[in-house]
């Protein structure tokens, strides 16, 4: 058994759940257990569960099986941020700091180290907790592929292929029917969903974050298409895509969330004016919380796999503040600072628009 000074190590995975979670988890305790002879502790619910004290060890057979399922076997949360706890009291909800709770739960838990998985938010929160001392490593996940100083988060693969497929079983509906196809896919303020997926899938239009589209130009395209006799259109959408003219399309605002707004409906939205401007018959798919669920994809239990014994590994070294990323084809660790210093949108001049437009997809720009 190799000495790493680390005899407990926790694991928390936080904000929205995608596939490949499982498989980090079990690349961190597996090594963990085997090789340094430690105690692995699950925080259950991400940070909420850290404030609350809410965690367990896990036994071997916890971690075992778990490389092909989706979800999260330790839970997790979008309301949990320790720096803006949201509480009920008498006046509503108040949002206070509770990062002292999470700090003696920490120390309560004899933690030698927390390897925090998540997204963007999970990663300001490991920056903070390691500037203040604390052994934190982090792990990249979200579906919407928008983290900085890493190529790829694991999540987004497995959401692609999910996308691409509805894609292509939209297309057989709608070329039978001769029907307009709007299909929404998440992604706050990055586009790669509705990109790669509108790419995959051979979507005449694609509207993402980082172009505000013009109403005009999507009509013009879809009746151009319908005019030289293509009876069909497919259009995709990420839910953060507005108008040139308008704003995003809110779907709820809860303050207890760490990121308060929901967004939900552009598709609704794109599709009732397509149908009123064209006359043309048009149908919405919202694919919504589909795009996290079920098994992830081989590539992204691969890089999970990479990632959750690349934490580990630099949680020996004692690289508090650092999160792991992959660069080309290999796995490295970077500083957090790095990773949360802007979101990683889509760059307007990035090969795959040049390439969709090449193809004749429209951004309604
Ligand atoms: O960040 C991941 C994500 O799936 C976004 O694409 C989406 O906007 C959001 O989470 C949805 O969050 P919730 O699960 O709280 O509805």
């Amino acid at each position: 058994m190799k000495k790493s000074g680390l005899k407990r190590v926790g694991i928390l995975t936080g904000g929205g759940d995608c596939p490949g979670l499982n498989a980090v988890i079990r690349s961190i305790a597996k090594p963990a257990m085997t090789y340094f002879g430690a105690t692995v502790v699950g925080i259950v619910d991400g940070f909420e569960g850290l404030v609350e004290g809410r965690m367990r060890e896990l036994a071997p057979k916890d971690v075992g099986g778990i490389v092909n399922v989706g979800g999260t076997i330790l839970g997790t949360s979008n309301k949990g941020n320790p720096f803006m706890f949201p509480v009920e009291t008498p006046k509503g909800i108040e949002v206070l700091d509770y990062s002292s709770h999470a700090i003696h739960n920490y120390k309560d838990w004899h933690l030698d180290a927390l390897i925090a998985i998540g997204g963007d938010g999970t990663m300001h929160i490991v920056d903070k907790f390691a500037d203040m001392g604390l052994h934190f490593v982090g792990v990249p996940k979200t579906i919407d592929n928008d983290l900085s100083a890493t190529d790829v988060t694991f999540g987004y693969d497995s959401a692609l292929t999910v996308a691409t497929e509805a894609i292509d079983r939209l297309h057989t509906t709608a070329s039978a029917h001769h029907r307009v196809m709007v299909v929404e896919v998440m992604g706050r303020y990055a586009g790669w969903i509705a990109l790669g997926s509108g790419v995959a899938g051979g979507a005449d239009v694609i509207l993402i974050p980082e172009i505000p589209f013009h109403w005009d130009r999507v009509f013009e395209h879809v009746l151009l298409r319908s005019k030289r006799g293509s009876r069909f259109s497919i259009i995709c959408v990420a839910e953060g895509a507005k108008p040139a003219d308008g704003e995003v399309v809110v779907k709820e605002t809860d303050k207890k969330r760490t990121d308060p707004i929901r967004l939900g409906g552009i598709g609704e939205l794109v599709g009732a004016r397509i149908q009123e401007a064209t006359g043309l018959e048009t149908r919405v798919v919202v694919l919504g919380h589909v795009l996290r669920g079920g098994s992830p994809s081989p590539y992204d239990r691969i890089l999970a796999t990479k990632y959750g014994s690349m934490a580990l590994q630099i949680a020996s070294e004692g690289k508090w503040g650092y999160m792991v990323s992959l660069r080309g084809n290999e796995v490295t660790a970077v500083p957090v600072k790095e990773a949360i210093l802007k979101l990683r949108t889509v760059p307007l001049d990035s090969q795959l628009i040049l390439s969709a437009r090449a193809v004749g997809t429209t951004f309604g720009d």
